[in-house]
């Protein structure tokens, strides 16, 4: 597949004084699949610059909801993208699968494409409950939900997030295609994108590029530097 993305994920990383700096490097790609989800706070310093995302919004569109940002909000600034059901929101925040199934429904009724990001823990891994966490992880998600067309699923396995760990190939290969098998039985004729992330830098990015079945990367903390960031955008998208 062409056209892979490559989203950085900054999480609660970077202060005002690094973004000057941060932007300016990265003002020399420009590929509208690069999307940038910056610490919500400094998502205006990105708007007209890169695509941006969010790192996460509430399930309405508005109320009394002290320090929630909505899908509408968040829209109405010129996001494009959310990142739904990330690990770190599922095991901090103790988000359910039901809750994130209403934040998806909230995002795509306001023209948020949504990443949706799943993954089993270690201790899931090694009872051999990896396919059984990620197919309920989507069924759940996905629930009520008519089409795809306007989701990205981002397979992340929570112990290779930050860990500096990643699955040997093959495995991140089998595993996508096992994703792609329960997607394509819920949306028949889908054409959707299934991304790889945990631990993506600029030492591993060529040989995690030549994984067929993966379009494209979330990458987290090596996206926090500009230089390695543009590494591996050129290694992705030839840029
Ligand atoms: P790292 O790239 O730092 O492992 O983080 C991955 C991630 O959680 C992106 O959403």
């Amino acid at each position: 597949m062409k056209d892979k993305l490559i989203i950085a994920n900054h999480k609660m990383n970077l202060n005002a004084d690094d973004l000057n700096k941060y932007l300016d490097k990265i003002s020399k790609i420009n590929n509208k699949n690069v999307i940038i989800c910056p610490t919500s706070i400094y998502i205006p310093y990105f708007i007209n610059k890169t695509q941006v995302g969010i790192q996460n919004v509430y399930c309405y569109s508005k109320g009394s909801y002290t320090g929630e940002i909505s899908p509408m909000q968040a829209k109405s600034l010129g996001v494009n993208y959310v990142i739904v059901g990330h690990s770190e929101r599922r095991c901090y925040f103790e988000e359910s699968d039901i809750l994130i199934n209403k934040k998806i429904v909230e995002s795509l009724n306001n023209n948020l494409k949504v990443i949706l990001c799943i993954g089993e823990t270690l201790e899931q891994k090694n009872m051999l409950k990896t396919d059984q966490v990620l197919k309920r992880q989507i069924i759940n998600s996905l629930n009520n939900i008519n089409s795809i067309d306007n989701i990205i699923i981002a397979y992340e396995p929570v112990w290779a997030i930050g860990t500096g760990i990643v699955p040997d190939t093959s495995s991140i290969s089998s595993t996508i295609s096992y994703i792609r098998t329960i997607i394509d039985k819920l949306f028949p004729n889908n054409s959707v994108k299934i991304l790889y992330g945990g631990s993506v830098t600029e030492k591993n990015i060529v040989e995690l590029n030549k994984i067929k079945e993966v379009n494209g990367f979330l990458v987290g903390g090596a996206s926090l530097n500009p230089d390695e960031f543009l590494k591996i955008v050129e290694v992705v998208a030839g840029q």
